[in-house]
């Protein structure tokens, strides 16, 4: 079954309301062509309301960085996905490797923001990926298959169809050293493998990978090429809409 193809920018902590307003307009003036793809951005939380109004009626989707596993209570500083769902987002990153090496979550804490996504209707983008001394072990095939084994356990295969997989080697995050498509794509097949083994075959057939780590315009068409890659997760070159819809159109033309 062809899935759509989805391309996810990560605007981790960059471009304040003033910013994404600018930013997301440059995107909607970009975007008026493109019909084939899925494309959603995560802007910083204090910059969704203004990125929302700005991409009203676009097409493009708007993705939290975060939650927190409560649906709201005395978690200062925090973000509940009910809260994200009420400022417009569908989708939420969780588990980034960012969060899980700088801020300590564990794959435990992992599955209870999936669980919450879940039941706040948000759907999730699962972020899972090894770091260089675990792929230099040999242990990435471990590493993802465990990360997607604890958050996913339990979860009903209508909803596991509705999780986005984003496999984001921590080596390749922000370093301009890209997994090549070939590697890329050996653990994309892994994650597909993966699904087929815990759930009804809708499942594996439906969820779509992306990766991340270094998608760059140069890059992007021979990742997407890969018959498991559906789509991208975009940090550095999503801060520039010319790239980012470069790779919008790579994703398109797959
Ligand atoms: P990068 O980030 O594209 O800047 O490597 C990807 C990500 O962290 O999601």
């Amino acid at each position: 079954m062809a899935r759509r193809p989805f391309v996810a920018g990560n605007w981790k902590m960059y471009k304040g309301p003033v910013e994404a307003d600018a930013l997301a307009m440059a995107l909607k003036r970009a975007l008026v062509d493109v019909g084939n793809v899925d494309v959603a951005v995560a802007p910083p939380m204090v910059s969704i309301a203004a990125v929302a109004a700005r991409l009203r009626h676009s097409g493009v989707a708007l993705a939290g960085q975060n939650l927190h596993p409560a649906a709201e209570g005395a978690f200062t500083g925090e973000t509940s996905g009910e809260h994200l769902k009420a400022a417009g987002c569908a989708y939420v990153l969780i588990g980034h490797s960012e969060r899980r090496t700088l801020f300590g979550e564990d794959d435990a804490l992992v599955a209870q923001k999936v669980s919450a996504a879940m039941r706040a209707g948000l759907l999730p983008i699962l972020c899972v990926g090894e770091t260089l001394a675990e792929r230099d072990a040999g242990q990435e095939v471990a590493v993802v298959t465990r990360q997607l084994e604890v958050a996913l356990r339990g979860m009903p295969a209508d909803q596991a169809a509705g999780v986005t997989v984003a496999y984001e080697p921590v080596w390749a995050i922000g370093t301009g050293r890209s997994a090549s498509p070939a590697q890329a794509q050996e653990m994309h097949a892994t994650v597909r493998a993966f699904l087929h083994a815990r759930f009804p075959a809708f499942v594996g057939a439906q969820v779509r990978i992306q990766y991340g780590g270094s998608v760059k315009p140069g890059n992007a068409a021979a990742l997407l090429s890969q018959p498991d890659i559906d789509g991208a997760l975009v940090g550095g070159a999503s801060l520039d809409a010319d790239d980012f819809f470069a790779i919008i159109r790579a994703a398109a033309g797959r």
